[in-house]
């Protein structure tokens, strides 16, 4: 089964895909953390994005597609979590093409709603593990051990693009490339939409029954 999570920045898309793979048997595959994995490591590929990254803006479209298309292969067979790509209409339509491609296809696009104003406060306050990915929120879901990770003991860091003036341009980017973006998955008859307000466990109740995973 391979599945979209689509959603505005904040909207809850990691929160969700790092509670499917602890439990379900799915791989996560995750732009922004191939992107921030790049930027930390200096390859020519993070150089290139973190310039978009930094200004919250979008990388170009086939930076984006070859570097899915690699991961699909390395991870050929599995249930994947598509989390952040596809963002794009041209993505959009690359995706089912790679996914022709291996005989497989989108089972579900799930598209987590929720209110703008919320968002920033979200960003703003996130909080992720350095070293094993988990997130916090410095207000919401702050960690039991101060400013280590819970989970691994890793140092808890804010993400550069979680300031306010990238957030506002993120969320533009969000209206403008993702919006059509849905509307795509809307007319193709795959998508269904969830109350992303909620609390995490109940987002995660709806999206298992949307999915019919026991
Ligand atoms: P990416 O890393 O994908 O960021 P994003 O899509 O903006 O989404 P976020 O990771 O910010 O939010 P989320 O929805 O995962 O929320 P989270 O669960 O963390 O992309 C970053 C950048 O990379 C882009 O701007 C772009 O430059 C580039 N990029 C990536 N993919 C690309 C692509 N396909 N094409 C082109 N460029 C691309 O939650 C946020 C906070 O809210 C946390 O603190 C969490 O604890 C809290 N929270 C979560 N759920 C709830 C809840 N239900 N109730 C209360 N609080 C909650």
């Amino acid at each position: 089964m391979n599945i979209i999570l689509i959603g505005a920045p904040g909207s809850g898309k990691g929160t969700q895909s790092r509670m499917f793979i602890e439990k379900y048997n799915f791989v996560q595959l995750s732009t922004g953390d191939l992107l921030r994995a790049a930027i930390a490591q200096k390859t020519e590929l993070g150089l290139m994005a973190q310039s978009y990254m930094d200004q919250g803006k979008l990388v170009p479209d086939e930076v984006m597609i070859g570097l899915v298309d690699g991961y699909m292969t390395s991870q050929a067979g599995k249930s994947v979590i598509f989390d952040g790509f596809p963002r794009t209409v041209a993505q959009a339509d690359s995706l089912n093409a790679m996914l022709n491609k291996r005989a497989s296809k989108i089972d579900k696009v799930v598209y987590f709603k929720i209110n703008p104003q919320i968002l920033v406060k979200r960003l703003t306050g996130r909080r992720t593990c350095s070293k094993c990915g988990e997130i916090y929120h410095i207000e919401t879901k702050p960690s039991s051990k101060g400013h280590l990770c819970e989970k691994c003991g890793g140092s808890l860091t804010q993400r550069p693009d979680d300031r306010e003036e990238v957030i506002s341009e993120r969320l533009a980017q969000f209206e403008k490339s993702t919006g059509p973006t849905i509307e795509f998955y809307r007319k193709n008859g795959s998508l269904a939409e969830i109350d992303s307000e909620q609390d995490p466990e109940v987002v995660f109740k709806q999206i298992t029954k949307i999915l019919d995973l026991a």
